[in-house]
């Protein structure tokens, strides 16, 4: 069996309990699909080091082995929060209002992804199969390919793909995309991310797309093009769930909730997820229904995210603003109606959370897939389940179809979502999650890394 190289920017040992949660989707996937699979994850060690060697630090934990390394304060600068943060995430989230190009931030990302690759090099095995995560790394392929590299390389991507019209105002946008064409496979998360891809490189390369066998051809080159919707590592999550820390996170919950409704969102602190517009949809069901304090508890736990960045320092700002208006407003002597909370919590605590609220409130402007929505499904009692409220602008929306799928920008459509689930009758419910956990148990994370190293393979 060939070994795995997983590469991503952020490399992640999930320590199970109480380990901090502000890592994001890809952390949590890559531990599940490693530890089923065995091999190495390399990846930046998240210090920074006056000057850059590219020595690799070795460990091993939970089967596989991890490699990282530390880089300068100018690549952290330009790099991650520069080109990846600044540049990247904001365009690809369709916020091009905040995306920023910077010369330096483009020239310290190929910077950094030619000084992954000279460490990387070393590592590889004639038979590994490489395989770069996320959006830090899209010209990575392309470098390995310059150090005569022959292995299979394949990419997921676990952001969106943004329309082709938005793609071509980042300078040198077909310098980047013709790189990503030297990977063997790519992976988006949704039908609607890869379409975007395709149009791009028709439209913009003028490369040979064929739809049917899902591949791309430019300059005698043949790259693979997929959509490999990310699940979640079912079986441990629900292990997780059997717990005695799951349990009490739950009891306490609902003891606190005093029987008021608990409404639940849980994601990094992030502009694309739609928190502010969660809580004006909030004001408009508290402005227009009596008594909602005394029936509704809104829990929002957010970790900070990227604190060095100014758009996340701005949001971070708006919220707390927002929610402290709102508790001001709503509140009674004895009852605060949302609980904001800046920190990560364990796994089994958040099970315990999720299963203690009777609606998941997962509202993001854009998303990539979005895995809380799947762990708010997995978390529920199947004999009475709460109601999934999701966005129909998260890649989860093409699978999750039995949620209350809602546009988070339309405020009354959101406030209607949340007064629907509140009276939703049992049987509906259980109907609806059914179909859901369907879905969320059986196209979990192993089946997903299945799928990717089959393409890989070739
Ligand atoms: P993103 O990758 O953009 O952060 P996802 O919803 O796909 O969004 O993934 C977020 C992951 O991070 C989920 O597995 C979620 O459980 C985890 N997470 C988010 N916030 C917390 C938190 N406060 N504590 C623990 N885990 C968290
Ligand atoms: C999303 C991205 C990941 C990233 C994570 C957390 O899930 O797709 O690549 O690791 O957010 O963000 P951070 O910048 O803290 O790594």
């Amino acid at each position: 069996m060939s070994r795995l190289i997983v590469v991503s920017n952020r490399v992640s040992v999930d320590k199970g309990r109480g380990a901090a949660g502000a890592q994001g989707g890809l952390a949590v996937a890559m531990n599940g699909a490693l530890r089923q699979h065995g091999g190495i994850w390399f990846g930046w060690s998240g210090e920074e080091v006056e000057h850059f060697t590219g020595q690799l630090t070795m460990a091993r934990s939970n089967g596989f082995t991890t490699a990282t390394i530390d880089l300068e304060p100018q690549d952290v600068e330009e790099y991650y929060n520069g080109y990846a943060n600044r540049t990247l995430w904001p365009l690809f989230h369709y916020r091009i209002d905040l995306a920023e190009y910077e010369n330096e931030f483009g020239m310290g990302y190929e910077r950094v992804n030619e000084r992954f690759a000279n460490s990387l090099i070393p590592l590889v095995e004639p038979d590994d199969l490489v395989w770069v995560q996320d959006y830090h790394f899209l010209p990575l392929g392309e470098r390995l390919r310059a150090h005569g590299l022959k292995n299979r390389i394949g990419l997921f991507l676990h952001i969106p793909w943004p329309p082709t019209r938005l793609l071509v105002s980042l300078p040198f946008h077909e310098r980047l995309v013709k790189a990503m064409l030297h990977y063997d496979v790519i992976g988006f998360q949704s039908f609607e991310w890869l379409e975007s891809f395709l149009h791009y490189c028709r439209k913009e390369l003028n490369a040979g797309v064929d739809e049917q066998k899902g591949t791309v051809e430019l300059g005698g080159r043949t790259v693979v093009a997929r959509a490999f919707p990310i699940g979640i590592d079912h079986k441990e999550f629900m292990a997780l769930g059997e717990t005695e820390v799951a349990r009490r996170a739950q009891v306490r919950l609902v003891g606190s909730a005093r029987s008021r409704t608990v409404v639940i969102g849980v994601d990094r602190l992030d502009y694309s997820k739609g928190l502010p517009e969660r809580i004006d949809a909030m004001e408009r069901l508290f402005a227009t229904k009596d008594d909602m304090v005394n029936r509704l508890l809104y829990i929002q736990i957010a970790p900070p995210s990227r604190e060095d960045v100014r758009s996340y320092q701005e949001i971070r700002a708006t919220l707390e603003q927002k929610t402290g208006q709102f508790n001001g407003a709503h509140s009674d002597v004895d009852l605060v109606p949302i609980r904001y909370v800046n920190r990560g919590f364990g796994r089994a605590e958040l099970f315990g959370f999720y299963r203690a609220a009777k609606i998941g409130l997962v509202t993001p402007i854009r998303d990539g897939m979005n895995l809380v929505a799947k762990e708010y499904v997995a978390a529920q009692d199947p004999e009475d389940p709460g109601v999934l409220i999701l966005s129909r602008f998260a890649g989860a929306a093409e699978q999750l179809t039995d949620a209350v799928l809602v546009n988070p920008l339309n405020h009354d459509e959101v406030t209607r979502a949340l007064w629907t689930a509140i009276h939703m009758p049992l049987e509906e419910r259980k109907a609806r999650w059914r179909a859901l956990n369907a879905v969320v148990r059986d196209r979990d994370v192993i089946s997903w890394a299945e799928d990717f190293i089959e393409a890989l393979k070739g």
